[in-house]
């Protein structure tokens, strides 16, 4: 294909791309060319896990114009027969079995247990759906590579959580060092944490941690922001042994619930991302509270943090040589909120507008976790061998 012209977006690129391929195709969801007659199809949708994070998905699913969700379910059927009620879904079952052989659907939304993810989009990919999964995709690189190799075979599309780089405060800070405006930029540091789930084990057991449940957010925003990571250097610990959790009393810790990691972007460029399940924090999981910056990159001209979680940012303060004293932009999240990338991900299906959120960026953000538990394990600087497409601009 052809370059774009210059003043194309990669928005407009991406979304012609997407409309010409999809229409090459001819597959389930391609929409008539022009997206018209698509926009007013929902797509069909199953959600598997409703758990925690269902309610905040649901809501937004079930109230925007391109999902019909047909099923929920569950290994904790009563969890799925309520969620049917509360939000008026026809069909409910109690295994993904019983969920694909029933009513039809052709996007399945995975909010299970971080262990489950990789089996469950597995089996959603090989019944052909496209799966939008919460975080990780897989357990490892080389098995999220094979299920996003299983997608492509089948012309279907495969996302993953979280979804940072949609934002606008994102948008802002990647077009400001795109532009030059820190000067040669060196360092970056971001946190996330707090007092860790009480609602489920699988946080502390292997697989889980504080990497892929929290560190997430501001590995993708920092890799998105700086580029691919060419090198990792961690050390991760377990600094509460026994946790105590909801209808299942005293469980061990057996993942890291405090991690330090060095992630090295090349050409100079060193970040730092830390994050844990023992970090005070009066805000928790309410992304309203926090005013810190929890991403602040500095260069050798200027210095720019986000205002807040980077999942629920509040704006991001820009400070440059011309204007040294820090000034705030990017207060109006536009519409964002961090639960909605399988509404998204449903209207790409539909209307062929792309994300920015791609499977690749995902998985290199996976690697950069298992590298960090190789590194601290064996005292090593991992090498990486993923990438993504970057930068990312709108
Ligand atoms: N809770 C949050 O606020 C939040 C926010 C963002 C992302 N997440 C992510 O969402 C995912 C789920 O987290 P949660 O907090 O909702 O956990 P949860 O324990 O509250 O819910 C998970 C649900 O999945 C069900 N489940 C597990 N294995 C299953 C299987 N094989 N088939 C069907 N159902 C199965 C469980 O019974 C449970 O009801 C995790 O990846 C987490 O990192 C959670």
């Amino acid at each position: 294909m052809k370059n774009p012209p210059e003043n194309w977006s990669r928005r407009e690129f991406a979304r012609t791309a997407l409309l010409a391929g999809m229409a090459a195709s001819a597959g389930a969801c391609a929409p008539a060319v022009g997206g018209q007659q698509m926009a007013r199809r929902r797509i069909r949708t199953g959600v598997i896990g409703c758990g925690s994070v269902s309610h905040s998905y649901l809501p937004v699913l079930t109230s925007g114009p391109y999902v019909e969700v047909v099923s929920l379910c569950d290994i904790r059927p009563e969890r799925a027969r309520a969620q049917a009620e509360r939000f008026a879904v026809s069909n409910h079952y109690p295994h993904i079995d019983a969920m694909l052989a029933g009513e039809p659907f052709d996007f399945l939304v995975n909010l299970t247990d971080m262990q489950e993810h990789e089996h469950l989009n597995r089996s959603g990919l090989a019944a052909g759906k496209h799966v939008w999964s919460e975080k990780p995709i897989a357990n490892s690189l080389a098995a999220g590579q094979e299920l996003l190799a299983a997608a492509q075979a089948k012309r279907l599309r495969l996302w993953g959580a979280p979804i940072t780089v949609q934002c606008p405060q994102f948008a802002f800070m990647a077009r400001r060092l795109n532009e030059g405006a820190l000067g040669r930029v060196a360092a970056a540091h971001a946190d996330y944490g707090h007092e860790g789930p009480g609602w489920s084990a699988f946080f502390y057991e292997k697989g889980g941690g504080s990497m892929p449940d929290l560190a997430v957010y501001n590995m993708t925003t920092l890799t998105g922001l700086l580029g691919p990571v060419k090198y990792v250097t961690a050390m991760l610990s377990i600094v509460t042994p026994q946790r105590t959790i909801d209808e299942k009393g005293t469980i061990e810790v057996t993942e890291e619930d405090n991690a330090m990691v060095l992630m090295d972007h090349g050409n100079g460029v060193i970040s730092h991302v830390q994050s844990g399940f023992n970090y005070f924090n009066p805000h928790g999981h309410d992304g309203t509270g926090e005013q810190r910056h929890t991403i602040s990159i500095v260069g050798t001209d200027g210095f720019m943090g986000m205002v807040g979680y980077d999942w629920a940012p509040q704006g991001v303060d820009l400070a440059t040589k011309e204007q040294p004293e820090l000034a705030r932009h990017v207060t109006d999240a536009q519409g964002y909120v961090w639960q909605q990338g399988a509404a998204l991900a449903a209207e790409c299906l539909v209307t062929g507008r792309e994300l920015l959120v791609t499977p690749e960026h995902a998985l290199h953000v996976l690697e950069i976790i298992t590298a960090a538990r190789s590194s601290s394990a064996t005292g090593r600087r991992i090498a990486l061998t993923s990438t993504f497409r970057w930068p990312i601009i709108t």
